[in-house]
């Protein structure tokens, strides 16, 4: 592709994720944009919930079993001359590690709020990991078309609980069955909720934002509570600024309800509009690569295995973050130095797979895999060497003691152990005093599958005990005293032999703190 051709169409990119509380709409918004791009034809076939039809998908069979999807897949569509990468981040029982490193592989999130509910507790931990990033952040608020919070409330409470400037983009004009509209002072326009005739959806606002003289709902209480509110906005909200936006300091915030599919449009296009393309990636030496440089560059961010079992595949998720790549391209794996051809490459859409032949930054290719790729891994063509800095590591907050049923299989459960561990299915710990392997995780799901790996691929079946959710916290290998440790703060130590405690309860780590206050504790992410 010629260096030209090539910017222009990194320049069309959209890669992004939608964070959200489970039940918030995630789904429901991604299935109007999909519709929107053309993908799929009517709402209701991404999860399939309703009809339980999984017949076409060859995912693995626990899957399959709990109606949910273990795989963060990739739906990509065209829309508006821009081609949109949609990254999933599971987020029902199965909250995983995966769910956090996909943010590491976007360019912009999309969080979706329900209005009556507001910020809840797993949009609090994925924006966390998308704000130390730095990359814009979009806000829906959902569910309109219901009796919600005042949306002035939910605005506040972004600053409140997040930290981060809201900008609004549009405000409702009622909610639930009083919902009129949308006011939208971006676009200088009403978006009615149920128009009379779809042609007149939307209505211009004058030069002072006021509806026509003779538009009926001049007269409505409910219009002119609405201005109220935006002169209010005018006077003491948060002006509109591109520059926080693309920080993440500042989050413009759209109203909505995407069951009814209400404002859905109007967010999708503003955000592709005003989302960045790819840009410069950051390397580890603190270089940068442009996305359009003619070198190919990108990273691993997930590795999925055994998405068919007929087949045993494993499949390495790579974030492109440079350049162009093609079918059968030759590149160098960054970590072994080895060269490498990439014949088997597929892109994802829901659960089909395609086989791609061509994709530039932004994208997401998933590449078969037979045990070259971890997590975190760059390929590269050509010959300066480079490398995308560390992906960083989730603190666990799911931990059991692991054993191997049949004491005779001491050593496949050690080789699957291993593999599973530098694969970063799961996060490995040894009691400090004991030697037990201990597992840690951010959600449930990471042990099933890590108990159903273990018994199809390593015929190992493993006991797992439970010892609850704690609190991760390392310590100073200087600072450390044996003694310090008990049963409500277990003393372990992680892969790379650092120690660290694992508080049964925010109150053990309180006085843990007031014993030992000159004893520093650090979290991860
Ligand atoms: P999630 O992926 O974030 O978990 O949420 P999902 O889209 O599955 O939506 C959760 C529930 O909320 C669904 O109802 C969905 O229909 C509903 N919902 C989503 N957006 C809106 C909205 O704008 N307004 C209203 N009133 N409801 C909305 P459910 O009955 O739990 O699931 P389903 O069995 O109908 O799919």
């Amino acid at each position: 592709m010629k260096t030209e051709q090539l910017a222009q169409e990194v320049a069309k990119r959209r890669t992004f994720a939608i964070i959200s509380h489970p039940d918030a709409g995630k789904t429901t918004i991604t299935e109007q944009m999909l519709l929107f791009g053309g993908v799929i034809r009517s709402a209701g076939t991404v999860k399939g919930k309703k009809t339980g039809n999984y017949a076409t998908s060859d995912w693995m069979e626990i899957e399959k079993k709990r109606g949910i999807s273990v795989t963060s897949s990739v739906m990509e569509f065209d829309y508006q001359g821009k081609h949109v990468n949609i990254l999933d981040t599971p987020g029902h029982e199965d909250f995983s590690e995966d769910t956090y490193r996909t943010l590491m592989a976007v360019d912009a999130a999309v969080m979706v709020i329900d209005s009556a509910k507001g910020i809840e507790a797993q949009t609090k931990k994925l924006f966390k990991v998308v704000k130390q990033r730095g990359i814009p952040i979009f806000t829906f608020m959902n569910k309109l078309d219901r009796d919600g919070r005042e949306p002035l409330d939910l605005i506040g409470e972004l600053e409140d609980l997040l930290n981060i400037e809201g900008c609004a983009m549009n405000w409702p004009m009622g909610s639930g069955k009083t919902l009129r509209g949308l006011y939208d002072m971006h676009n200088q326009r009403v978006e009615l909720y149920h128009p009379t005739n779809e042609d007149q959806r939307f209505v211009a606002l004058d030069a002072n934002g006021h509806l026509p003289a003779d538009n009926e709902l001049t007269a409505d209480s409910i219009y002119q509570q609405t201005l109220d509110d935006v002169s209010l906005l005018q006077e003491a909200g948060n002006t509109f600024d591109p520059e926080k936006i693309a920080q993440g300091k500042q989050t413009p915030v759209f109203f909505g309800s995407a069951l009814t599919n209400f404002g859905v449009q109007t967010f999708l296009d503003e955000f592709l509009r005003l989302a960045p393309a790819p840009s410069s990636h950051k390397l580890a030496d603190d270089q940068e690569i442009a996305a359009d440089a003619s070198q190919f560059s990108g990273f691993v961010f997930k590795i999925q295995a055994n998405m068919n079992p007929k087949h045993r595949d494993r499949i390495a998720f790579i974030r492109i973050g440079s350049g162009e790549f093609t079918q059968g391209m030759d590149v160098t794996l960054q970590r072994t130095q080895k060269d490498l051809r990439l014949n088997n490459a597929t892109e994802f859409m829901s659960d089909q797979r395609e086989q791609v032949k061509h994709a530039v930054a932004g994208d997401i290719v998933g590449l078969y895999d037979t045990g070259n790729f971890q997590i975190g891994d760059t390929i590269y063509t050509g010959k300066q060497a480079l490398k995308y800095p560390a992906l960083p590591q989730f603190t666990p907050e799911m931990f059991m003691e692991v054993t191997a049923k049949n004491v005779m299989k001491q050593k496949s459960f050690h080789k699957g152990m291993q593999q599973l561990v530098q694969e970063g299915a799961v996060q490995l710990y040894r009691n400090y005093q004991t030697g037990d392997y201990i597992l840690g995780a951010v959600g449930q799901l990471q042990f099933e599958v890590f108990k159903f790996r273990m018994q199809n691929e390593y015929n190992t079946e493993v006991v797992m005990k439970p010892i609850g959710s704690r609190i991760a916290r390392w310590i100073d290998p200087e600072q450390l005293d044996p003694a310090m440790s008990s049963t409500r703060n277990i003393l372990v130590k992680d892969l790379h032999d650092q120690p660290l405690f694992l508080f049964e309860n925010q109150f053990a780590q309180r006085w843990f703190s007031d014993k030992y206050p000159d004893v520093k504790l650090t979290a991860k992410l």
